[in-house]
């Protein structure tokens, strides 16, 4: 994606947390390419040094293994930055399920940490990953930013909290902050592995080793699954924007375009059978349903559009066909 026309000034010093992840790599690299000098920390709970080693040895790219639980770590690394865009997190819902007490400690205190090391060294603004999953209960579609349900996962409170501390933050001590509620994003570098893996990545490895990827449910519950460029540029034009009104505000970062699990299988099939016909007649197996699961998800991007001029280029197709060439090409032989 070419950055340049999204004006983020490469003299700004940005931190990445959670920079050895799916997002947070990826937010990297395309900071690196725009010149800006990038700091990133991550205590590589499910990040992977693989994702960040071809940025090692660049000159303005600096990795620090450490912890946001660690108030004394936030505020050594984030002395001397400009901007820091918060993405270091325990995600998945079932995770959060089995564990609460660790999502909170990293989803919540850590927050609160980087928080107030970035008023202490006066960082200029403070960009972090919201979710989706604060919509909750709520039943209304597209979801609008300030309508939300009942959070249904101590995921979605910790992502919740999130919002009202950066809120309170910005209200007590005038730190800027911007949150960004992704939706299911997909792309290169996501984890396939793991028993909290996300569902683009595991089914996409289940069918090329020709397992049938089980849906949980009847494949009904759907999705509003955003490609990682379109994520990148939420991320930039947070960054990068002038509109005043644009901050200290929560934004969607979706498509805007529902596809449900059993459509999601039959587009990752047809793409994987352009590499492999023999994926054409993998079966899917049905499991039943999870626990915490919104049952459908779908965005409203207008508030996007009107104040930080967001255009997303990838479709869920678009996305998919970028991601799976990817795939193929670097995790076939897994
Ligand atoms: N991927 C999605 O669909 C999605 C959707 C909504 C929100 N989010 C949020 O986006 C952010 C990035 O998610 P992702 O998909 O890249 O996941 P990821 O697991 O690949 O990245 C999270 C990174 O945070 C690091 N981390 C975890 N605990 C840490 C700690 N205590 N100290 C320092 N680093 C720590 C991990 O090692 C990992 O590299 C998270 O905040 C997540 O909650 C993701």
């Amino acid at each position: 994606m070419n950055l340049s026309q999204l004006n983020l000034n490469p003299e700004v010093r940005i931190l990445v947390t959670g920079g050895a992840g799916f997002i947070g790599s990826n937010l990297c690299e395309a900071l690196l390419q725009n010149g800006n000098q990038v700091n990133c920390l991550d205590n590589l709970a499910t990040g992977h040094l693989h994702n960040i080693q071809h940025l090692l040895g660049h000159p303005n790219f600096k990795f620090t293994e450490g912890d946001i639980r660690d108030l004394k770590t936030c505020q050594q690394l984030c002395t001397g930055q400009d901007f820091v865009l918060h993405q270091a997190a325990l995600g998945s819902v079932p995770r959060s399920l089995n564990d609460p007490i660790t999502s909170n400690e990293v989803n919540v205190n850590g927050f609160l940490n980087m928080l107030v090391a970035s008023r202490d060294q006066k960082v200029k603004r403070f960009v972090y990953a919201a979710s989706s999953s604060t919509y909750g209960d709520s039943k209304g579609l597209p979801k609008v930013e300030d309508r939300i349900g009942k959070p249904l996962s101590p995921y979605a409170i910790t992502k919740y909290v999130n919002e009202l501390y950066a809120d309170i933050f910005h209200k007590a001590y005038g730190l800027d902050t911007v949150g960004l509620r992704y939706f299911n994003v997909f792309g290169r570098k996501q984890d396939p592995n793991g028993a909290y893996a996300a569902v683009i990545p595991k089914f996409v490895m289940q069918l090329m080793k020709h397992e049938s990827p089980v849906i949980n449910g009847d494949g009904s519950y759907s999705r509003d699954f955003t490609y990682i460029d379109n994520v990148i540029e939420m991320n930039i034009r947070a960054l990068s924007t002038t509109n005043s009104e644009a901050l200290n505000q929560v934004y969607n970062v979706a498509f805007g375009e529902q596809t449900d699990l059993n459509e999601l299988v039959s587009l990752l099939k047809k793409n994987l059978s352009s590499f492999d016909p023999k994926i054409a007649d993998v079966k899917v197996k049905y499991g039943p349903p999870r626990k915490g699961d919104v049952p459908h998800s779908l965005a409203s991007i207008e508030k996007a559009k009107t104040l930080l001029g967001y255009a997303p280029k990838f479709s869920i197709k678009q996305g998919l066909n970028e991601a799976i060439q990817w795939y193929w090409k670097n995790l076939k032989n897994q």
